[in-house]
């Protein structure tokens, strides 16, 4: 098995070399991240060990490079003058360890053994099932889309954990599923844990297991979810809302592979394949002492964003095609269509609640609407109005609604055009004077955009 060292320094390189020869391992090592990068064009090895700081260069850079090419690719991170924004830097481009020197050789050992021990199908590229990738249930084509296809692929190859991060709504859940439908693990169970709706007292439990009277109410031994998934996936949805306890619990089970059921002593070994997910900035979780660093280091061994839809307007319209047939299909309706405008109306909205909203709001317009074409009208009293979180629009209330989602889509025609009225009113296909009396009644003031 393959691994390069790159650091500038030969003393480093030497003594890394020789320890890792002695572990059987193949090395090869390069003084540049140039030599690495070229390298590697040509051969795949199991793991990088690549230094933060060599002379001219800047290993960030390089670790960029190396994850835009071979995401799945383990790549170790070493560092003499080591900060914490340097790790989460590198965590951010897809590190798998940040190592401080003075290397402690055991330690760097250590950590790659079981780094290549959670990603057997990485250490063995020969051993890589041919997968064919079924993606036809993710809707998108923007580049952002794209790139999330990519992760996946690259991911379900793979026992790596995954990190899924992005806002409600926005197909965490669905993207955790693809992973799992395109790996090996396919045959065996997906066990899905919501981390946020269990109690507290019961998380434990209900992860671990428990053994009969280990509690009050623990009449019978139970199975917690680690055990149910092995062999398979376990997904861990909202996992910054855990406690810090139980964080720390999961921690130490994906350090130790072992776990006891809670009231037990046996030590319990599984083989099983974590995905995390969460829609809070994981470093801002961290930042507010909310979330254990070193849990979000074990777990972001591949980082997958998923952009707000706000963010990727061009696939507004083949959500609302795709959507619309499928409300057809589930209610036994015709096949409905948007106006022009009502389609531009679509695109510019924001979507806080992102694909889940969209969804929603195409099939309640496919119900509701009495034509085959949903007009902006119809959308404009359907769509939920901005600026007034979940509920809905009271019966009634249309005047305000109407004016609350007139006030948003100016405003977005407007930051779309610089704040130039004259071609924010030629793209709203309003005359200037019609727009500054509408900004005048909505109280608009472009100024303060
Ligand atoms: N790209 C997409 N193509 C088609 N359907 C999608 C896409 N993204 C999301 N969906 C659909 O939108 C809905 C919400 O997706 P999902 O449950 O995966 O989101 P989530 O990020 O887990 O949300 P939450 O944070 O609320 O749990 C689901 O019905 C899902 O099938
Ligand atoms: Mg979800």
């Amino acid at each position: 098995m393959k691994i390069y060292v790159v650091d500038d320094d030969n003393s480093i390189r030497a003594s890394l070399k020789e320890v890792l020869q002695d572990e059987d391992f193949d090395v090869e090592d390069f003084a540049t991240g140039k030599n690495m990068l070229k390298a590697l064009s040509r051969e795949r090895p199991a793991l990088i060990l690549l230094d933060v700081w060599m002379g001219k260069e800047d290993g960030l850079d390089i670790l960029g490079k190396v994850k835009e090419e071979y995401p799945a690719l383990p790549v170790v991170m070493i560092s003499g003058h080591g900060t914490i924004e340097q790790a989460v830097q590198a965590t951010k481009k897809g590190a798998v360890d940040f190592i401080e020197k003075p290397l402690s050789l055991d330690h760097v050992l250590q950590r790659i053994n079981e780094i290549l021990k959670i990603e057997p199908a990485v250490r063995d590229q020969r051993k890589r099932p041919d997968i064919k990738l079924e993606f036809d249930e993710i809707i998108g084509e923007s580049t952002q889309v794209q790139a999330v296809k990519r992760a996946i692929a690259q991911a379900a190859g793979t026992n790596a954990r995954v990190f899924i991060y992005g806002e409600n709504g926005s197909g965490k859940e669905l993207v955790a599923r693809a992973i799992y439908n395109n790996s090996r693990r396919v045959g065996f169970p997906f066990v899905e844990v919501n981390c946020a709706a269990i109690p507290e007292e019961l998380i434990e439990s209900e992860l671990f297991g428990h053994e009969k009277g280990s509690f009050t109410g623990a009449q019978e031994k139970r199975i917690g979810k680690f055990e149910m998934a092995h062999q398979g996936t376990l997904f861990l949805d909202e996992i910054c809302d855990m406690s810090m306890a139980t964080q720390a619990r999961v921690l130490r089970a994906l350090q130790e592979q072992r776990f006891t059921r809670v009231g037990g002593s046996e030590n319990i070994e599984v083989d099983v394949r974590i995905i995390a997910a969460t829609n809070i900035d994981p470093e801002k979780a961290i930042a507010q002492g909310r979330f254990r660093e070193d849990l979000y280091y074990r777990l972001n061994v591949i980082p997958i964003h998923l952009p707000a839809l706000r963010e990727r307007t061009s696939d507004v319209p083949l959500l609302l095609d795709h959507f619309l047939r499928s409300a057809a299909r589930e209610n036994g309706i015709p096949i409905k269509r948007f106006s022009q405008g009502a389609m531009e109306m679509l695109q510019m909205y924001a979507w806080p609640g992102n694909v889940r909203e969209l969804k929603n709001v195409v099939e309640r317009l496919s119900i509701m609407s009495q034509d085959e074409e949903i007009t902006v009208d119809t959308v404009t009293e359907h769509l939920r109005p901005p600026n007034r979180g979940q509920e809905q629009t009271p019966i009634g209330d249309l005047k305000k609604a109407r004016d609350d989602f007139e006030r948003t889509y100016i405003i977005q025609a407007l930051k779309q055009h610089d704040k130039n009225i004259t071609r924010a009113a030629k793209f709203l296909g309003m005359d200037r004077t019609n727009l500054h009396r509408k900004l005048k009644s909505l109280e608009i003031d472009p100024d303060t955009l």
